[in-house]
């Protein structure tokens, strides 16, 4: 196969226990297809017991999905389960060779964490974070050693989407960026090497898309109408189906990131903001045939 532009000449390092900082969906996503791919163990952590068991339970449940399918035997499920354990306590990424941050989306919180790995883990251990808005330079800035620092940024969901971004910053070393092309290949996405830019390259184009249809949204066309005219165009999941799954507040949240970057060309719609304080989450529901709508309360603002 072709090799991705890019690569270093450099070997990976070897990946024999990976940690996921966070026990939240995509952080749950990760661990998953970290297990299911690389048969290593993987730990993950989160502020309470209660988030964590959440996590593992979302893993216990897809790889009981997997079986349902006829494609893992429950055995293999059973093992692919196991190897996933979760921890209040960071000192359990101290083994780890490759520990990914999938925390809340805010610099002070992946800072803090970032700091509280450095104490743990070893010097060479490869800090990576999964942030779609975030600057990783400025995460790595005050760390003792800011090139063992990259970006690693999964689509949701993480078991389908093929694509992975690897942003390197100015002092990422050699070594994290092809232990990121080679884990890439290991769990089966396409990888592609991007500079350290807000958004990086997807949601800089996606969300362009996103703002011009919440501005319309704004401006009176319903979400319904915004949805079914887009449709056509061959887009995997509507405009609101996409900003459901993916939440209202994150979106909104990386939203505003690249409006501080980038300015009015990334529109904060006032109207998902509204949405966003009146708890409305759930934007579709299912009628009894199985169809989706789009529900009434999100076309009434
Ligand atoms: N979680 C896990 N697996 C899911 C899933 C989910 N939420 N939704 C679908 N799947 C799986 C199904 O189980 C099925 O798996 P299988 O083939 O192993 O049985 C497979 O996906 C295909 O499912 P369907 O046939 O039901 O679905 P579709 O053909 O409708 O495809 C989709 C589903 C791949 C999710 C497609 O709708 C899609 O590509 N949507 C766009 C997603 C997207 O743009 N994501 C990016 C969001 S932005 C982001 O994440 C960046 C962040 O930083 C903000």
């Amino acid at each position: 196969a072709k090799k991705p532009a890019g690569v270093p000449q450099v070997r990976p390092r070897s990946v024999r226990r990976v940690g996921v900082v966070g026990a939240g969906l995509m952080a749950s996503q990760l661990a998953l297809v970290f297990a299911q791919q690389l048969r290593v163990p993987v730990v993950i952590s989160d502020i309470d017991q209660e988030r964590v068991d959440r996590g593992l339970s979302y893993i216990a449940e897809q790889n009981a999905k997997q079986v349902k399918k006829g494609r893992l035997t429950q055995d293999q499920a059973d093992s692919l389960t196991g190897l996933v354990t979760g921890s209040t306590d960071k000192s359990v990424y101290a083994d780890a060779d490759f520990v990914i941050e999938a925390v809340f989306e805010e610099i002070g919180v992946k800072k803090q964490v970032f700091a509280e790995l450095e104490e743990i883990v070893s010097p060479e251990t490869i800090l990576a974070t999964n942030t779609s808005s975030l600057s990783v330079t400025e995460m790595a800035a005050d760390l003792k050693h800011p090139e063992r620092v990259i970006g690693f940024h999964f689509f949701n969901p993480v078991q389908v989407m093929p694509l992975v971004e690897i942003a390197r910053t100015s002092q990422t070393a050699e070594e994290p960026i092809a232990t990121a092309f080679d884990l890439a290949a290991t769990l089966r996405k396409t990888p592609v090497l991007t500079k350290d830019t807000t958004a990086f390259v997807v949601n800089r184009l996606l969300l362009r898309l996103m703002a011009e249809v919440q501005k319309a949204f704004d401006h009176g066309t319903d979400a319904r109408t915004a949805d079914e005219a887009l449709k056509p165009l061959g887009l995997p999941m509507s405009p609101f189906e996409l900003l459901a799954m993916v939440g209202l507040p994150v979106a909104q949240h990386v939203t505003e990131s690249l409006n501080n970057s980038y300015g009015d060309r990334f529109y904060v719609s006032p109207n998902v903001q509204s949405l966003i304080e009146h708890d409305v989450t759930e934007v579709w529901s299912t009628d009894e045939s199985g169809a989706k709508h789009i529900k009434d309360s999100t076309l009434e603002l």
